[in-house]
């Protein structure tokens, strides 16, 4: 498995993440449980009509935080916005649940990737692991 399937496999069991953006000198987080690896880079999904959408347009530095099984990840790094439609509709149809708010085609529906990213798994009982992608 490669790193960037480590990360994206721990987002995908943890089920639910949060991600911390920030607004001036404010901290904002909050749930999230969107995540995609596809063409080899990892996504999540949100709307733009969203404040968290706003936040990472204005500043792209993000932060998540996922918990599974007495370990955690913490993954930093910059959100890129993706419009290629092959990759809205790749989220619709792994989260079809999704398709009661989105679709591909709508103005809202975001896909954002993460550059310059670093990845650190923790546990108490472990040495820190780290990965960039
Ligand atoms: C378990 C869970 C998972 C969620 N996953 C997402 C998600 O992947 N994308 C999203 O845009 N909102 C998701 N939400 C909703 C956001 O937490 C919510 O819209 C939040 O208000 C967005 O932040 P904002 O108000 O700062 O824009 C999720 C909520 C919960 C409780």
């Amino acid at each position: 498995m490669t790193e960037i399937e480590k990360v994206y496999q721990f987002l995908d069991e943890a089920h639910t993440y949060y991600l911390a953006t920030v607004e001036g000198d404010q901290p904002r987080v909050r749930a999230f449980g969107t995540a995609l690896l596809y063409d080899g880079k990892l996504y999540i999904q949100t709307g733009k009509v969203k404040p968290v959408s706003h936040q990472i347009a204005a500043n792209p530095k993000v932060e998540i935080c996922a918990f599974k099984g007495g370990k955690w990840v913490r993954i930093a790094g910059e959100l890129a916005n993706d419009d290629n439609r092959d990759v809205k509709v790749a989220m619709l149809e792994k989260m079809p649940s999704l398709k009661g708010a989105y679709s591909a085609d709508d103005d809202n529906m975001q896909m954002l990737y993460f550059k310059n990213a670093t990845a650190t798994f923790s546990s108490f009982t472990e040495a820190p692991e780290t990965v960039t992608f």
